[in-house]
């Protein structure tokens, strides 16, 4: 899985222009990403972080990190994903960044999604849907999610994200219209975002694997 990570991580440098300011997701994939992104890192104006961790890595090559407050729009965001259908509509926060990731996608002109086969999905929900509540919050959010859903939240116990906040994973899914269930559960108060990229979809989806599949 992780040679097919790779491909997919290394495929989308293509999609980087000299002199841009490229939006940089999170996760094992977006490592590889980063990783190549440093031999260009002299025809890049820097890069913009979503997440603590990938701003590490990202210093460690050398790479400028630039704050979105000062870069403006972006031309290009390059970021993995836990699930992904044929609409390019994502389930994304397995690694806790997905406010920071949902910023960055909305500040983007491209999006560029990479992800292994496994990621990809019919139906969305497989993968336990997270959501990024403010702490005093996860019991009032838990219920109402369970009353919404029917799904089973779980405290993602341990985790503070990037934010301060907490993470309620959403269990027993089937989201068969994402853009509704991000709007309603965007509104219950106390939520910061939720994981479901379906407002704002990826634009392009690069699959790695024995075959590199672009869609
Ligand atoms: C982090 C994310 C990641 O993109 C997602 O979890 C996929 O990670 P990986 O590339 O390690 O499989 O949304 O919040």
């Amino acid at each position: 899985m992780s040679q097919a990570k790779r491909l997919a991580g290394e495929k989308a440098i293509e999609f980087v222009e000299d002199g841009m300011i490229v939006g940089v997701g999170t996760g094992s994939t977006v490592a590889f990403f980063i990783d190549a992104l440093a031999a260009l890192k002299h025809r890049i104006a820097g890069a913009v972080s979503s997440s603590e961790q990938s701003t590490q890595r990202l210093r460690s090559h050398g790479i400028e990190v630039i704050e979105l407050n000062n870069s403006g729009p972006l031309p290009l965001y390059v970021d993995g994903a836990d699930e992904c259908d044929r609409q390019k509509r994502l389930v994304k926060g397995g690694g806790a960044a997905l406010t920071r990731e949902k910023i960055i996608a909305q500040a983007s002109a491209k999006f560029v999604c990479i992800v292994d086969p496994s990621k990809q999905v019919d139906v969305l929900g497989r993968f336990p849907l997270p959501v990024e509540v403010i702490p005093m919050a996860r019991s009032l959010v838990a219920r109402e999610i369970v009353a919404q859903t029917g799904g089973q939240p779980v405290w993602r116990e341990g985790v503070i994200t990037d934010n301060g906040n907490w993470v309620l994973d959403i269990h027993g899914l089937a989201i068969t219209d994402p853009v509704a269930m991000e709007t309603a559960l965007n509104q219950i108060p106390g939520v910061v975002s939720v994981g479901l990229f379906a407002r704002r979809p990826a634009d392009v989806v690069i699959v790695g694997g024995e075959s590199i599949t672009i869609f």
